[in-house]
């Protein structure tokens, strides 16, 4: 007989970032759960399976939702195999426009997502942990939790929520075995931008941003590691995150706004 896999749950999985990740998983042994909101989860599911040899299993549904949330949760548990891994990922952001001028029901689905989906279905998940006494557990947030996001103005006060929120069940979980890691992306180039409408601004132009295969690489290893955070990406990006927490929000918040400004 065969042993069984651990297993790893990944939102946001089917593309960019999360896809990058649950490869990590798979290279390292573990059966996978991907997520996304759309149809192409499953052929990312096939995808991942025939490359790596473990098997991954999609889930579509929408995570702005309870039930989207609820069906996530209730995969896992379909599977009847303990979760070694799970990373909450999936996260969209809003820009290209000033917030005078954006939908407030897209900002307020931004953050269904963003917030609200994160701390849902992280609720399940550390409990189970818990009293196994064992897991390991993956936010992601952005290094736009530690500056004034302008024009993608919703989209860092999630991330900096999701930051904060993750170094908190981190310090709550020490004693039971189980770790808390916080991954911190610079700019990445996936669909991430574009999907935000922010094709028109320094962000919109995927080729001076960091390889999702790099960041998720990086995320993985601190993961498995058990550390606090990680910062997801070059150099550059690295002595970003170093200058971020020395200078002023005032400050930052302008020399983001260079970037995010739409034309
Ligand atoms: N890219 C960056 O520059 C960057 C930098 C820092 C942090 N991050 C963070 O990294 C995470 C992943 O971003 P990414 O760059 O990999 O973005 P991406 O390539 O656009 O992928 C987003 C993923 O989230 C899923 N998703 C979107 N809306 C959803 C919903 N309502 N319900 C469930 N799943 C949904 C997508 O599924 P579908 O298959 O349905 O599209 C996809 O799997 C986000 O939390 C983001 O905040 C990104």
């Amino acid at each position: 007989m065969t042993a069984q896999r651990p297993l790893a749950l990944v939102t946001g999985g089917s593309a960019g970032i999360g896809y990058a990740l649950a490869r990590q998983a798979a290279q390292h042994g573990h059966d996978v759960i991907i997520t996304g909101a759309g149809p192409r989860v499953h052929e990312s599911a096939d995808r991942l399976a025939d490359a790596t040899g473990v098997t991954v299993t999609p889930v579509q549904s929408d995570l702005r939702t309870a039930d989207g949330v609820d069906q996530v949760w209730a995969a896992v548990t379909s599977t009847g195999q303990p979760l070694a891994i799970a990373m909450l990922n999936a996260g969209v952001s809003l820009g290209g426009a000033a917030f005078i001028d954006t939908d407030l029901d897209d900002e307020l689905n931004e953050i269904n997502l963003n917030v609200i989906s994160q701390v849902r279905l992280a609720k399940p998940i550390a409990r189970d942990m818990a009293a196994r006494r064992t897991g390991r557990i993956l936010f992601t947030s952005s290094l736009s939790a530690t500056t004034p996001t302008p024009y993608e103005t919703v989209y860092g006060p999630t991330r900096a929520f999701v930051y904060s929120f993750a170094q908190s069940l981190r310090q709550e979980l020490l004693d039971t075995g189980v770790t808390v890691t916080a991954l911190l992306p610079g700019a990445t180039a996936t669909e991430f931008h574009e999907r935000a409408g922010m094709g028109g601004t320094r962000f919109g132009d995927n080729s001076w941003k960091n390889d999702p295969e790099l960041v998720a690489r990086k995320g993985f290893a601190g993961l498995m590691a058990g550390r606090d955070h990680v910062i997801g990406g070059d150099r550059a990006t690295w002595r970003a995150a170093i200058r971020q927490r020395i200078l002023p929000e005032r400050i930052k918040a302008a020399q983001f706004a260079k970037s995010s400004k739409p034309a």
